[in-house]
């Protein structure tokens, strides 16, 4: 049988800052109270002229270089996001496949909002166990900053943009697969955080009196507490199926949403400081991306090693969460 193993990470963040005084000149806020609240200090903002997918392409390029695995092996590219350089048509993971030079792949989107890196694992995961494909490129790529409210101080102070990408590839041993994927929704609760105008759900007539309104909207308190309670069960329930203990997990590798969420799930796991990744600080909330952007700066620091075990969890619009248990798993040169 075909196992999938997560051969490579890499990642793109866009040269703007903006801090949280920055922000303190646009809405009323402060540096005081976002850090406070969400740990974030700082977040990346794209250029007006760069796009999503460009920042995908940058950091799937560099993930498929730190592969090892030929461009013309790569036989499937799936994209994670909620805010593509087009909605709707073409889907960025086409886009991204061909601006790197990928030919005969099979691309598509998906959307899971926050969840969307761990969602994409468990595509790829599929596809390979399955037989159907062999070399696997997902992406989690973000230009937040496009469809974020910049007068709305309860959403516009979280987000940030940047990509982050990863080299999933069949292997016969099962010491270097990913253990396994857990993938949950619940649409009870899609109030809590979406966009709600511009899709096919407005009135023809509306939508281009909508168009500038198709931000991202959230009931941030009444998110918060669903996160944590739903991220706690669910990081509980995948250790306790694979009879792994949380202090065999190296890396924690929670999505970056809050460090008060993050620190909340990781004391319930009885997780030390050192084995928790935290980029929240530095990057904000980048949805999709903030995973692989997270494993790609403890890849960089040259605090991941082959074979360490990975714990990761997400949560997001839609209501999505999911988590999962990966070992890194380079090829050996
Ligand atoms: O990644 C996808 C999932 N997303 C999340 O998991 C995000 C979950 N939510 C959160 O991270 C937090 O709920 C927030 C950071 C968004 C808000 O923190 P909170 O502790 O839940 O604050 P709150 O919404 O209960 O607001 C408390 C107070 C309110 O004022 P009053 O009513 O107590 O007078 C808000 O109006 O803080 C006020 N407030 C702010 N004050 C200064 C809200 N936003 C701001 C702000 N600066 N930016």
């Amino acid at each position: 049988m075909a196992y999938a193993a997560l051969r490579s990470i890499g990642a793109y963040v866009p040269q703007k800052v903006l801090t949280n005084d920055d922000l303190s000149q646009m809405v009323d806020t402060s540096d005081e109270w976002i850090y406070k609240r969400t740990g974030i200090k700082e977040r990346r903002i794209a250029a007006d002229n760069e796009r999503n997918s460009d920042m995908g392409a940058a950091a799937a390029e560099l993930a498929l270089e730190r592969s090892g695995i030929a461009k013309e092996d790569i036989d499937l590219v799936v994209c994670a996001t909620i805010s593509p350089d087009y909605f709707n048509m073409p889907s960025n993971a086409t886009i991204i496949a061909t601006k790197i030079g990928l030919k005969n792949v099979t691309s598509f989107d998906i959307s899971a909002a926050c969840t969307g890196f761990v969602y994409i694992l468990s595509i790829a995961k599929a596809f390979i166990e399955s037989g159907m494909k062999k070399n696997v490129l997902i992406i989690g790529s973000e230009k937040l900053s496009a469809i974020t409210d910049w007068t709305d101080r309860g959403t516009c102070i979280l987000f940030g943009d940047g990509a982050g990408a990863a080299v999933i590839s069949a292997t016969e041993n099962k010491a270097e697969a990913i253990v396994d994927v857990h993938t949950g929704a619940d649409g009870e609760y899609a109030d809590l955080l979406m966009t709600p105008n511009g899709g096919s759900g407005s009135a023809h007539d509306d939508l281009d009196k909508e168009a500038g309104s198709c931000f991202m909207q959230m009931k941030g308190n009444e998110t918060f507490k669903v996160a944590v309670r739903t991220l706690t069960k669910d990081v509980k329930e995948i250790l306790a199926d694979n009879n792994i203990e949380s202090d065999s997990i190296k890396h924690f590798v929670p999505h970056q949403a809050n460090y008060r969420i993050i620190k909340a799930v990781g004391d319930a796991l009885k997780m030390k400081e050192e084995q928790v990744v935290l980029t929240v600080h530095k990057y904000g909330n980048t949805s999709g991306a903030s995973i692989p952007m997270a494993i790609n700066d403890i890849y960089e620091s040259g605090r991941l090693q082959a074979g360490d075990m990975m714990l990761l969890d997400a949560f997001g619009g839609g209501l999505t969460w999911g988590s999962a248990l990966v070992p890194f798993s380079p090829l050996q040169k």
